[in-house]
């Protein structure tokens, strides 16, 4: 290379190293879709992860000033140890302790979901924060007001800066930032996601059982490896005179009434109490509902009535099976995991 092509190569250098410095892009943070999920409904492409964007996220998660009088963060609710519900409330606590309708879902594996929340109302993950933070029994606060406290705060404009690039933040990048967390939060590393995967890891034969029982009596709505085929049903939790209509609500269409997203049963075991009101402390109360617990009424599901025999008939020993199965469902690299942790600094 002669002189003036040195010169040349020098001037680039430093043109690129200074483009570098003053427009630092954030890093991209590898996602790994396990091998036995469906695949992801979230379309990441519309906004990447990245390192940035994902540690902003968790700290929005973790912070009580998105509530109105600062006491209440998307964690009070939404607890890890519990993997991401809140233990020991069959209804939801907010701001001044007001009492929410329902029992709160998990977070992890939002990036699947074909809808949010137990009557599917919200379609997307991006607009899931909006309904906590607005609704006067949980945050009660404003969008505007969030971002508006945000801007006022010179540290978190500079995280917006450096996960968005942007000078002002607007409620796009926040709730952005939100979908980053929720959508890395893949728990897919149980026993029995080893079982499947073939990972050096076996089923004892009670489990086993548990699992084929599963398959026959269980799976046709809880399926596939997220166990939940996101559909919207009536398991026999109440007669016509359910005080919570459900799916109805949405659609306004009478048959939904008392309709209920089937959910997902990973990590069930941290995650009592279950249905959508709490109403059941443990898996054993669970079982009997299904076995002689589930009642009559105008939307309860086909599956659920064979002849004048309302339910899924369940022997002491069957229950206990499928209990040890749903133990296998328990991934607790999930509830351990640092990076989902309140990160103090
Ligand atoms: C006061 C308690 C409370 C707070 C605070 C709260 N949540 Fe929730 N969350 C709930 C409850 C209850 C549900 C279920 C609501 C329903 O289905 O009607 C829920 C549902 C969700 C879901 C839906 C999961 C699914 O599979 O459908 C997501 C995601 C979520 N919350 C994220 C958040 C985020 C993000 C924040 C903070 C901005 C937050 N939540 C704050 C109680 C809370
Ligand atoms: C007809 C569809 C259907 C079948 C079959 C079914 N479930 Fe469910 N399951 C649901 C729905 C819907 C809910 C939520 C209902 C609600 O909260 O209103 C639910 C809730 C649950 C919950 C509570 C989870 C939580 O986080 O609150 C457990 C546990 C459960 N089912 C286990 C089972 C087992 C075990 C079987 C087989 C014996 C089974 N289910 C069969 C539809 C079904």
């Amino acid at each position: 290379m002669n002189k003036q092509g040195q010169i040349l190569l020098v001037v680039l250098l430093l043109l690129s190293t200074g483009f570098l410095i003053s427009n630092q892009s954030p890093t991209p943070k590898l996602l790994v879709i396990p091998t036995n999920f469906p695949a992801p409904t979230y379309d990441i492409s519309k906004n990447p992860l990245t390192e940035e964007g994902f540690a902003l996220g968790r700290k929005l998660f973790y912070d009580p000033l998105l509530s109105k009088d600062g006491s209440i963060s998307c964690a009070s609710c939404h607890q890890q140890d519990a993997a991401f519900i809140q233990a020991d409330h069959d209804l939801s606590h907010g701001v001044d302790d007001r009492l929410g309708k329902r029992n709160a879902l998990p977070i992890f594996n939002a990036i699947f979901r074909k809808s949010f929340f137990w009557d599917g109302g919200v379609p997307k993950l991006d607009f899931v924060p909006i309904n906590p933070i607005e609704n006067e029994l949980e945050m009660d606060e404003k969008m505007d007001n969030v971002v508006h406290k945000l801007n006022a705060s010179a540290k978190y404009r500079s995280l917006f800066k450096n996960a968005f690039s942007v000078d002002t933040i607007s409620s796009k990048e926040v709730l952005h930032a939100f979908s980053q967390f929720m959508y890395a939060m893949i728990s897919a590393n149980s026993k029995y996601d080893r079982y499947v995967r073939k990972e050096n890891t076996l089923l004892d034969k009670e489990e086993l059982a548990g699992l084929s029982l599963f398959k026959g009596k269980c799976s046709s709505c809880h399926s596939t490896d997220l166990f939940t085929d996101d559909s919207f049903r009536n398991n026999g939790l109440d007669n016509d005179q359910a005080k919570d209509k459900g799916r109805e609500e949405i659609t306004l269409n009478v048959s939904d009434r008392a309709k209920f997203k089937v959910p997902s049963l990973r990590n069930v075991a941290l995650t009592a109490p279950y249905m959508h009101d709490g109403r059941f402390n443990s898996l054993e109360e669970v079982m009997d509902h299904y076995d002689s617990g589930v009642k009559n009424s105008s939307s309860l599901d086909a599956q659920l009535k064979s002849g004048t025999r309302l339910g899924i008939p369940l022997s002491a020993v069957e229950k206990k099976q499928l209990i040890l199965f749903l133990n296998t469902l328990t991934d607790s690299t999930l509830i351990n995991n640092k990076n989902f942790s309140n990160q103090k600094h």
